[in-house]
């Protein structure tokens, strides 16, 4: 990309946010910059407001998906539409979100001819559907630190979302939700599962189905992975034993 025109590759999910050199090195080529929806520095409304201060007229947005988390090319057009609608209207540049091929290895092959400018109409950020907090039986909390990362927990957090969908356990029943460091990194990869407070050590992506089966389908928590939790008193209710 040259002159007013900026190039911005999107990560879409956790998975790009560990791959940022790689997406980096994919982009440069292209003189572009790299950008996340979510977890990730630099955010996405952010660095459409840095290429924008900086005099871009027009950019152009690429989703990059490594695994199958990631959500829909439709919440790039959702984000940069709130963005560009936030804009004042004489500050706008143009832009556009495009389809690219990518191969896995991040080795990107740009055939931007299908591109779809940002419009305005876009859906908002805001919906109906998302105001109630929802009733999920249990919220299972994959630890995505740095140590429970280099130990594949971005292939358990994978996993779990096939496995329970697998046994057509939605988001109603078992919310999945990524985490920083959860502290007891020794035992990596760290997984918890609430209101239980049950936490498990070591899930690999080959425990991932017991788990699934036993603890969040038949409510019987696994004891081969299970970890020792000793939960602090409230200091009212330590007055209370006193
Ligand atoms: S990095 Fe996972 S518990 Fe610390």
């Amino acid at each position: 990309m040259s002159g007013r025109s900026a190039l911005v590759l999107v990560g879409m999910s956790a998975r790009e946010v560990d791959a940022h050199d790689r997406l980096l090195a994919a982009v440069a080529p292209y003189g572009g910059s790299v950008a996340f929806l979510q977890m990730g520095d630099p955010a996405l409304h952010r660095e459409l407001t840095r290429l924008t201060d900086a005099g871009a007229e027009r950019i152009t947005l690429v989703g990059a998906s490594l695994g199958t988390l990631a959500p829909a090319t439709s919440w790039l057009r959702r984000i940069a539409s709130h963005w560009w609608r936030e804009r004042p209207e004489h500050d706008r540049p143009v832009v556009e979100v495009a389809t690219a091929m990518m191969r896995n290895d991040l080795d990107l092959d740009l055939v931007l001819d299908v591109t779809r400018p940002i419009a305005g109409t876009e859906a908002p950020l805001s919906s109906a559907a998302w105001e109630a907090v929802p009733g999920h039986r249990h919220q299972v909390f994959v630890c995505r630190g740095p140590r429970c990362t280099a130990l594949g927990s971005d292939r358990t957090a994978e996993a779990l979302s096939q496995e329970l969908r697998r046994r057509g356990r939605g988001d109603d029943d078992v919310l999945v939700t990524q985490t920083g460091c959860q502290f007891p990194c020794n035992h990596g990869p760290v997984v918890s599962v609430q209101p239980d407070d049950v936490w498990y050590a070591a899930v690999d992506p080959d425990v991932v189905p017991l788990l699934v089966d036993q603890h969040l389908v038949h409510d019987r928590p696994l004891d081969s992975h299970r970890l020792p939790r000793h939960r602090r008193v409230a200091p009212n209710q330590e007055k209370a034993h006193d």
